[in-house]
């Protein structure tokens, strides 16, 4: 049988996050160089400013119990639990990064407050009302159900819990993608193991249809775009390529196609996601 989509997510994870920590740090997402993209910094200060964006439009008034969904390796997680004194539980799909996260919170002296577990974001095992930061840094684009990605987040959450998620997206349409923009877009999705993007205006369809209030979106591809030539300066190194050639053939493609991300913002196709809401108190009546 051929494997599952969660099955390639994991074992892409799986073989290439040992890489991306040695070569790139605990974050597996974008980093943010100023609303115009403009503002030159290192990659890792970068990916820290995001965070701190991210939570300052987001409005984010210290949470005390988080769900990171799709951890990585914690990155967010012990950020975030460390800034907050919150509790922290992340999932993954990926055991390895699940393991790897538990011992950096162990290192980090924070592992009273984390909890690292696999599970699926679109059945989790969490209580309703669980949480009050439901937080998703780039995992979104992996989902294969939108909508029960953001039903399932939403319902994990405490009344006037916040949810925040940053997700890779296409451009809105109509127009109608063009045959060269989805080509572009299923090489991405191949290398990534995604089964496909939507754009910010359909994320905001969908959580016009759930318990929440306060829901806001914003554009930020002119501000994460430069992060892609900074990955791939920083892999043109021996070290980094003969890494990548010992990952697998997964962590070979993923590398080979970095171009393809700026590629795709250079030309508009990919956007940079941001959508954010707050839990209802009670259900709306019918
Ligand atoms: C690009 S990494 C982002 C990691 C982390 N948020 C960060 O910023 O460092 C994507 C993560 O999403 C997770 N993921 C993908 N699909 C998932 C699913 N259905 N349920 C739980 N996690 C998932 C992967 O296992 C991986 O940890």
């Amino acid at each position: 049988m051929p494997p599952t989509l969660s099955q390639q997510i994991q074992t892409f994870y799986d073989s290439s996050s040992h890489l991306w920590e040695q070569v790139w740090g605990e974050h597996m997402h974008h980093g943010y160089y100023g609303p115009n993209g403009q503002q030159p910094k290192a990659r890792q200060q970068a990916q820290v400013d995001l965070i701190e964006e991210l939570l300052a439009w987001g409005n984010v008034q210290r949470p005390q119990a988080i769900l990171d969904v799709g951890c990585g390796i914690g990155g967010s997680s012990l950020y975030l639990a460390q800034k907050y004194q919150a509790t922290v539980t992340g999932i993954t799909l990926s055991p390895v990064q699940a393991r790897r996260a538990q011992v950096r919170a162990q290192t980090a002296g924070l592992s009273a407050q984390t909890t690292f577990q696999v599970v699926d974001a679109l059945n989790m095992p969490f209580p309703d009302g669980s949480f009050d930061l439901v937080w998703s840094l780039e995992s979104g684009e992996h989902m294969p159900d939108k909508t029960q990605f953001l039903q399932e987040c939403c319902r994990v959450l405490k009344p006037e819990g916040r949810l925040l998620i940053a997700t890779w997206c296409h451009r809105p349409t109509p127009p109608a993608l063009t045959w060269s923009e989805q080509r572009l877009l299923n090489d991405i999705y191949r290398i990534y193991y995604l089964p496909y993007v939507i754009s910010l205006p359909d994320y905001a369809e969908i959580a016009q249809t759930l318990p929440l209030t306060e829901l806001k979106t914003a554009d930020w591809s002119v501000a994460v775009a430069p992060f892609w030539d900074e990955v791939i300066r920083s892999a043109l190194n021996p070290q980094v390529i003969w890494g990548i050639l010992n990952a697998g053939l997964q962590t070979l493609q993923g590398s080979l196609a970095l171009s393809f991300m700026s590629r795709g913002y250079r030309q508009g196709v990919i956007r940079y996601g941001l959508l954010r809401g707050t839990k209802l108190t009670s259900e709306p009546a019918e």
